[in-house]
């Protein structure tokens, strides 16, 4: 099967969040499954630049008002990689999203409307040489590719589509003045198209013209029938129930493995933990904490609302009472950098707090924090609990999405039995998370215990192996049907 994966974002070359790191894995996720996968991204500067010698394999005149070339390369020296070169809308420096102040560009709609034209163009044999079963779009920005398929598709036969959804809350919504931009048939202004409470929904218009629907874990796949969750497609997801799945992210085991990890002071496996004391010591030396006996947390996050940032930020003095410390990595809400960094004031050598987004620090604080704090509202998978696990770093999460489905509460039944993995509570409030933290701290003080969950953890299986087979899987019924 040869599939086309088509995103705005992927590791190692792009990345905002956890998108980037999935987009990134699954070519070698499902290469054992005989399911080729070629990647199309936006020809950001970035990507451009890690092009070696690239070739130019097609061109638009005119893609949606600008013209495009095609750039065929590696993304990471092994799989195939399509770059879409389109100037006008891509080579822009700031972020991915928005300007370097932090507003979103306001052509986003024309940028990811191009990039999916394009894959459908790809996905319906329009480019020679090419030719795909299987179009795989993720997101509100890769999802109208199905839409274009579905209304407009090129001149050969247009491969079956798979919409994933990493984040409902993100849905690519416009005015419907874009529309006219779009080169769409009129017909596709419709209830059961792109038209989206009187205006353009770009996930809503894929999410209505896709084969399969899939998230990225079975609890978010349930929630999101759920208006506290669905965010307004909750209707849509129901209608839709019967080509919906779940189906949770792995990791990639050649970049989160803290046996052969290069940016960990100290590399160990579920046999060595000790050694994790070097990378403890590594933490407290960069973020300027004092050693100490209770647990060590840390928070790897964007810093939001989504992610419970705002009740953590007013339970650090209890954390600190309780004798816990914590080393927090993260950037976003201005207000809630704040917030930390006054906490840090507040608590020297106790908190320490760093601004910014650092691959290398992430992986430190994984292989030396005692625990790592998600208390996500809503978490469609989750990847840095997986990290944790894989890393002998305890995850203390919110029971929500993903957090749900990879983590096994240390509950007294799960304790005994030897299966726990991590501490969960119910509800991202003040009471819960203190009550949460309080837990964490009194497991802690029991080593053997804490070791046991450690290692538990860490052979637990959040490999891609049972994942990559799913999605194979829906590729094939998809293809036969
Ligand atoms: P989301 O995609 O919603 O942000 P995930 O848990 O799926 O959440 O993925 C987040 C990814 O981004 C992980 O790879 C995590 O390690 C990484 N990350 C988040 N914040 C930072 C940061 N400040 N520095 C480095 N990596 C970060
Ligand atoms: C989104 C979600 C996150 C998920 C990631 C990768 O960013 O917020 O929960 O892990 O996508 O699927």
């Amino acid at each position: 099967i040869a599939a086309l994966s088509v995103a705005s974002e992927a590791y190692p070359l792009v990345k905002t969040g956890g998108l980037a790191d999935v987009v990134g894995a699954l070519p070698a996720a499902l290469a054992p499954h005989d399911v080729a996968v070629t990647t199309l991204l936006p020809g950001y500067p970035a990507v451009l630049r890690s092009l070696d010698k690239p070739r130019a394999i097609h061109r638009w005149p005119d893609l949606l008002g600008t013209p495009a070339r095609l750039l065929a390369g590696t993304l990471d020296g092994t799989h195939p990689l399509l770059v879409l070169e389109a100037p006008v809308l891509f080579a822009r420096d700031g972020g991915l999203y928005t300007d370097a102040l932090g507003r979103d560009w306001d052509d986003n709609w024309r940028r990811f409307a191009a990039l999916s034209r394009a894959a459908a163009d790809l996905a319906s044999g329009a480019v020679r040489g090419r030719r795909f079963d299987i179009l795989h779009a993720h997101d509100w920005q890769a999802a109208l590719s199905a839409a274009y398929l579905r209304y407009a598709p090129g001149p050969g036969t247009p491969a079956r589509t798979v919409v994933t959804v990493h984040n409902i809350a993100f849905q690519g919504r416009y005015d419907a003045a874009v529309f006219a931009d779009l080169a769409l048939p009129a017909e596709a202004f419709a209830i059961d198209g792109v038209e989206y409470y009187g205006g353009v929904g770009l996930l809503k218009g894929g999410l209505e013209s896709a084969d399969a629907i899939t998230t990225v874990s079975p609890t978010y796949a349930r929630e999101i029938l759920d208006p506290a969750f669905g965010m307004g497609l909750e209707g849509l997801v129901a209608a839709h129930a019967a080509r919906v799945t779940g189906i949770v992210n792995g990791i990639d085991p050649a970049v989160w493995n803290p046996a052969t990890d290069a940016a960990l002071a100290a590399r160990y496996t579920d046999r060595t933990l000790p050694r994790r004391a070097a990378n403890k010591r590594a933490v407290e030396a960069q973020f300027a904490l004092d050693a100490g006996d209770g647990p060590l947390f840390t928070v790897i996050s964007r810093l939001t609302w989504q992610k419970g940032m705002d009740v953590l930020a007013e339970c650090l003095d209890a954390l600190v009472a309780a004798g816990g410390r914590l080393a927090l990595l993260g950037s976003g809400d201005a207000a809630l950098e704040h917030a930390f960094r006054l906490a840090a004031d507040r608590h020297p050598g106790r908190i320490g707090v760093r601004i910014g987004y650092d691959e290398p620090v992430s992986h430190l604080l994984q292989g030396g924090a005692d625990a790592i704090l998600i208390p996500s509202r809503f978490e469609p998978c989750g990847l840095t609990q997986l990290y944790g696990l894989a890393y002998g770093c305890v995850p203390v999460v919110a029971r929500t999405g993903g957090l749900a489905d990879t983590v096994i509460d240390a509950n007294e039944a799960a304790l005994d039995a030897g299966v726990a993995t991590g501490i969960q509570f119910n509800h991202v409030s003040r009471d819960e998370l203190h009550t949460a933290i309080a837990r964490t701290i009194a497991l802690h003080a029991t080593p053997d215990r804490w070791a046991m969950i450690q290692r538990r953890g860490m052979r637990s299986d959040f490999s891609w192996a049972k994942s990559g087979l799913r999605y194979a899987q829906l590729y094939r019924g998809l293809c036969t049907a």
